[in-house]
């Protein structure tokens, strides 16, 4: 299908399109650069070095922090949760993480719960998928080293309040290493590190970063010493038949990804041109106007808060009678709309909504999302919602 002909609204799963200068910058390298950064003396490696530089400074102007050195670049969210998990827990620690997160968070840690690892407690959020940070400081014992939570659900969107949760745990116990999933939200709505209460920011670099996949990091506080996930070369301490302990190189063995890393660097610094705020004002008012234009049919049914301003820009529904893959298939073959249906690899959101196993049809907008296609989107739901309540069984 042509691109002109295409309404893409799944951008929770991988923004697109992206910006000019993300394949621009990313071409540049590939093209124009080419050498491995850190690991020789060359013009071409420095020129790679900064490169990678640029974009680590770049995330370190979005998440408010200082150091680009503590800001490590991973293949994806799912490496830098492993890597963060894997390193960090030991055995007989307690963590808490919330019913709204996605697989790449709960795998890890049922896998690390079954082989008895850690301890888990699981805070349900509400019918709209929000926790209450006081359930996670009531959670909090003795043994508790880590809360993991989504900043925004990939499901229904709902933005959490990190910054009260932090508060709430470290309260009760002030070593806990506060976790964060901004997977959806990065680039999206802010994420302020230390105003968050934030010691681990996990980031994946294909979402509303703009860059491409196979790219994303983690920020580790530098209070936190790391241990290595992987070991191999990094450039540093060649002498040495041990890997460094220090970061990014902790966890960056083996080559990287530069050219993504340079179409990262560009697309995050495109979000700093808008600026953040601007991106999120616009995506909140596109999906209130989705929402507010969707919500009075009777057959449709929206799925988390009404309220655009308490979410990132994802709005899940299901058209009653109607399964929800059908809806999709409906959907791309007769418009040309492109959305998410199912369980979006987070049954335990779908399990707190009420929608597991059906799911839902998750329509996820995105910076160059316009109304002009949401119309589209709406008239197409609403003529579904239409068929639907005709062929309605009573
Ligand atoms: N986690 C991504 C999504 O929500 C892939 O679609």
């Amino acid at each position: 299908m042509s691109s002109d002909n295409v309404i893409y609204f799944d951008n929770s799963a991988t923004s697109w399109p992206k910006p000019r200068e993300t394949g621009e910058a990313m071409m540049y390298y590939l093209n124009d650069v080419g050498a491995n950064p850190g690991r020789s003396g060359h013009s071409r490696s420095v020129e790679a070095g900064q490169i990678v530089l640029n974009a680590r400074e770049n995330l370190c102007r979005l998440f408010n922090v200082k150091l680009p050195q503590q800001i490590a670049f991973t293949k994806n969210i799912t490496e830098s949760l492993n890597c963060v998990f894997y390193t960090m827990l030991k055995g007989g620690d307690h963590v808490i993480t919330s019913s709204m997160e996605h697989n790449s968070v709960m795998r890890p840690l049922r896998h690390l719960e079954k082989t008895g690892v850690i301890e888990l407690t699981v805070v349900k959020a509400d019918c709209e998928g929000y926790c209450d940070p006081d359930d996670f400081g009531k959670a909090v014992k003795p043994n508790t080293r880590m809360v993991v939570s989504t900043h925004s659900s990939n499901v229904t969107g709902t933005i959490q309040d990190i910054a009260a949760i932090s508060r709430a745990v470290k309260a009760k116990k002030d070593d806990i290493i506060m976790v964060v999933d901004s997977a959806q939200s990065a680039g999206a709505i802010p994420v302020d590190v230390p105003a968050m209460g934030i010691d681990v920011l996990c980031f994946t670099g294909h979402k509303s970063l703009l860059g491409p996949t196979g790219t994303g990091g983690v920020y580790l506080n530098p209070a936190i010493t790391p241990e290595p996930f992987m070991r191999g070369g990094t450039g540093s301490l060649s002498d040495l038949e041990e890997h460094p302990l220090f970061m990014p190189d902790v966890w960056e063995a083996g080559t990287g990804n530069p050219m993504g890393i340079a179409g990262l660097g560009a697309g995050v610094g495109f979000v700093l041109n808008k600026g953040v705020e601007n991106i999120a004002r616009e995506e909140t008012a596109l999906n209130q106007y989705f929402m507010d234009a969707i919500k009075d049919h009777d057959m449709v049914k929206i799925y988390g808060p009404m309220d655009a301003k308490r979410k990132t820009a994802v709005t899940s529904i299901n058209i009653n009678g109607m399964v929800c893959s059908t809806v999709g298939e409906q959907l791309n073959d007769a418009c040309g709309i492109m959305v998410r249906t199912g369980l979006h690899c987070a049954p335990g959101a779908h399990r707190t909504l009420g929608t597991f196993p059906e799911g839902t049809v998750r329509f996820s907008f995105g910076n160059f999302s316009t109304k002009d296609q949401v119309d589209v989107a709406v008239q197409a739901i609403l003529a579904l919602a239409d068929y639907a309540a005709e062929n309605k069984e009573d």
